[in-house]
């Protein structure tokens, strides 16, 4: 097997950040429901001008349902576990600048503990 490919601390990527974009059909909510998709969209554009993107940046991908409906719309930052609920692209965008470039956790953003389905 090859080497793994290190970023800070050996991990490959430095911030994996997965969106959920779950689109519930049924009536039930769902972070789709509340623009999930286009901030996902908007966050990817924003990390690939800014540079971060790729091996030992930051990854931003696309997830099924997360299991925090209640604060949706939901992201989450790992290996640090931190999760959003977001708003609009000023909020995307304060979380690239903040805690994808700069390491500084966006904290009026974070999705309550207590949050869950
Ligand atoms: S629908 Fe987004 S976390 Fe469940």
């Amino acid at each position: 097997m090859s080497e793994q490919k290190p970023g800070n601390d050996g991990q490959y990527y430095q911030h994996h950040v997965f969106f959920c974009l779950n689109d519930r059909v049924n009536g039930e909510d769902s972070c789709a429901h509340h623009g999930a998709k286009d901030m996902f969209d908007h966050c990817k554009a924003r990390v690939k001008a800014e540079g971060l993107s790729g091996p030992g940046k930051v990854r931003v991908n696309k997830a099924g349902c997360l299991d925090r409906c209640a604060g949706g719309p939901i992201m989450a930052v790992y290996p640090e576990g931190v999760w959003y609920t977001y708003i609009d692209n000023d909020d995307i965008d304060e979380i690239v600048e903040s805690h994808l470039k700069n390491g500084k956790v966006v904290e009026r953003l974070l999705t309550p503990p207590d949050v869950g389905r």
